[in-house]
Formats: C-alpha cells, sequence, structure tokens
C-alpha cells in the first residue's frame, strides 16, 4: 500500500473509513476489504466507464474470481440523475440477481454516487455500497456522509435516502483526467469548509492556490484530507441533518435554485452555482448584520482567484429563484431557513430570513 495513503475514520451506528491517495482504483484487496457478498454491481457514466471501469474490475476479479460482477453505465451529467436512471440501475440489480449481500460500486462523480447510493439504500431495502470518487467534488463532499438522491422537475435531491458506504476509496490520480472546470468546482466545496469551520484552511487554499489549480497531487490529497475530516466529524455528530450538518449546506439553497432554473444542462455545474451561492449568502448575512461587507468581499477573492463564478448568471429572474427556494427540502413550513455566514471559520443556521432581503440580495448579485 501506498506510503502516502490518508486515512479518515467516520463514526457513528455504521462507520467506515474514507481512503485517500493514489492509485487506489488498483488495489484489489482494499476494494474487496468490506465486500460481504458474491454479487457487485460497478455503476459508472460514460465519461468516467471508459477510463476506470476496467480497472476496477480486473482488480475486483484479481481478488475475487468467484464474484458475479455486472456494469451498469449512465449518460453523463446532471441531467441524467432521474428517476429513470434510477430504475434503469435496479432494474441492472435484477439482472445480475443480486442478493441482500451484494455491494454497488459508484465509480465516478457526485451523480453516479447519489444515484447509485440511492439504487443501494432501495434495493432489497438496503444492500452495501463502496463509494469510489473520481471527482474532487465527489471526494470532498458527496461520497461522503450518506446522503443519496435523485432530482426530479421541481428540484434537486428531492428523492433520496439516508444511505453511508461500506467504505470510500478516493484515489486522487484519477483527478488528473478531470476536467479543470470540474477541479475548480471541487474547490468550491472545499473552500466551504474553510468558510464554515476552518478559518485556518482559508488561509492555507490562498496560500496554496496554484498547487491545487495546477492539479498537484500531495496538495489535493492535503485538501482532500482536510475537507474530508471536517464533513466526518460533522456528519457522525448529525448524520440525518437534524441539526448541524446542515451548516455544509452553505451556499446551497441559492446554489440549488440556480441549478434547478437553469434545468441542469448548459447552466453552472453544482461546485460553480454553490460558489455563487455561498457569496450571496455571506451577502445576505452581511445585510442581515452577521458577516461583514468585508469578509464577503474577500470570499468572493479567493472564489474568483479559484476561476470560479461568483454572480448569478445573466437571464435568471429573483422572483422565480425565490420560487424555488421555498420548496427547497431546506425550507421549513415556516419559512426560509438559511445557513448564513458569520465570517470566516463560523457559520449559522438561521430560520425565516426576511423574504425581502432574499430578493435584494438576488437583485444585487446580477
Ligand atoms: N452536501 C451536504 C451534506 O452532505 O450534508
Amino acid at each position: 500500500m501506498s506510503a502516502s495513503l490518508q486515512q479518515v475514520e467516520v463514526g457513528g451506528a455504521a462507520p467506515y473509513r474514507i481512503h485517500i491517495g493514489p492509485d487506489l482504483l488498483h488495489n484489489g484487496p482494499l476494494l474487496v476489504e468490506r465486500l460481504r457478498g458474491r454479487h457487485a454491481l460497478i455503476v459508472s457514466d460514460s465519461h468516467v466507464a471508459p477510463l476506470y471501469a476496467d480497472r476496477v474490475e480486473a482488480a475486483l476479479r484479481q481478488v475475487a474470481p468467484e464474484l458475479r460482477i455486472a456494469r451498469h453505465v449512465i449518460p453523463a451529467g446532471e441531467a441524467h440523475k432521474t428517476l429513470d436512471n434510477f430504475g434503469a440501475a435496479i432494474d441492472a440489480l435484477a439482472a445480475l440477481g443480486a442478493t441482500r449481500d451484494a455491494c454497488v460500486y459508484a465509480l465516478g462523480g457526485g451523480v453516479v454516487g447519489d444515484l447509485a447510493g440511492f439504487a443501494a439504500a432501495c434495493w432489497m431495502r438496503g444492500i452495501d455500497v463502496v463509494q469510489l470518487p473520481t471527482s474532487l467534488l465527489a471526494m470532498v463532499d458527496s461520497s461522503v456522509g450518506g446522503k443519496t438522491a435523485v432530482d426530479i422537475p421541481q428540484g434537486k435531491n428531492l428523492v433520496g435516502a439516508f444511505h453511508p458506504p461500506r467504505a470510500v476509496i478516493a484515489d486522487t490520480t484519477a483527478l488528473r483526467t478531470l476536467p479543470p472546470r470540474e477541479l475548480r468546482a471541487g474547490l468550491a466545496e472545499v473552500t466551504k469548509y474553510g468558510a464554515i469551520v476552518d478559518a485556518g484552511f482559508l488561509h492555507w487554499l490562498e496560500a496554496h492556490r496554484d498547487a491545487l489549480l495546477t492539479g498537484d497531487d500531495a496538495t489535493l490529497a492535503t485538501a482532500i484530507a482536510r475537507s474530508c475530516a471536517h464533513k466526518a466529524a460533522i456528519t457522525e455528530r448529525d448524520p440525518f441533518e437534524r441539526g448541524e450538518r446542515a451548516l455544509l449546506n452553505f451556499g446551497h439553497t441559492f446554489g440549488h435554485a440556480i441549478e434547478a432554473e437553469q434545468g441542469y444542462v448548459d447552466g453552472l455545474n453544482h461546485g460553480e452555482a454553490v460558489a455563487v451561492g455561498m457569496l450571496l449568502a455571506a451577502r445576505l448575512a452581511a445585510t442581515l448584520g452577521m458577516a461583514s461587507r468585508a469578509d464577503a468581499e474577500t470570499l468572493r477573492g479567493l472564489l474568483l482567484r479559484f476561476g470560479l463564478p461568483v454572480d448569478l448568471p445573466a437571464g435568471l429572474v429573483p422572483e422565480a429563484l425565490l420560487a424555488r427556494m421555498r420548496l427547497d427540502k431546506k425550507a421549513q413550513a415556516s419559512g426560509l431557513r438559511f445557513i448564513l455566514w458569520d465570517g470566516p471559520g463560523a457559520a449559522k443556521i438561521v430560520p425565516d430570513v426576511d423574504e425581502a432581503a432574499v430578493l435584494e440580495t438576488l437583485r444585487a448579485g446580477r
């Protein structure tokens, strides 16, 4: 095993380990470490499967020749995180004859991880899933913490389940083939951890900006491990988002509304929408007397230097975004609830946010 392997433990009722390091998708013993049964379904997408599915399947076959393995490949992109594709993944499990001890290997970015995880959560009321994230965003956020879901036209992630993985195996070598735009999108979620719980991390990110943007393996691995440690700590204390886990949604109420309004095609990707959303949430916080405007501008500078968008895309209508937010599952019956910034390394869950202040922030953010 590589000397540079890093591990993060996630405790709680269903503990698991996050492994971070180079060449892990070749590592058969690690891939089967928590395997229980004789069936494995590799779920991937049309971009990632041609790059990595053969190597994962070969590594599995080498260490577990008795394993019955099938592949299920979905079209790449958020627009395909649908109930129809969820149904197709269930059909693939049925065709494999997957028993209750089967394992789904979710090989890809956040779309694959969410959809494959949801299929694992539902097949026979729950089978194992091992997350094999290949994008930075999936490595630092979506593969960890057990949230699984698909989108419906009314909004993102509205149908899903909490279903923790058996393990997360983040092969940092995969980041070398990640399009630069996807790398930057992942850096938005990395920045989020600094913003909400770790002011020192924000300084570290600023100092290591060039190494991160050029894809330096060791620097990325450090950023991933630090992000995962924060996510592990929070999700361990609050696995079902009854309290502090909601802080991880900083920037997401605005971000999800932007994504939904853009229809998940040809618009901002998730990380980009979160970048715009974090800045809007920081500015809304400033309007409400929390974080200072200067802090919001500092955050803006870091996001810009990561090559991320910070303005609302042209053509989006503030009133329509507000209507989307009312449906967001983070809203509550009593009114709009936001995660607002309280300055570097601090965030707060704020219920009943004044809709007029939200509209003002959206209008100013164009
Ligand atoms: N991405 C937010 C969470 O996992 O809670």
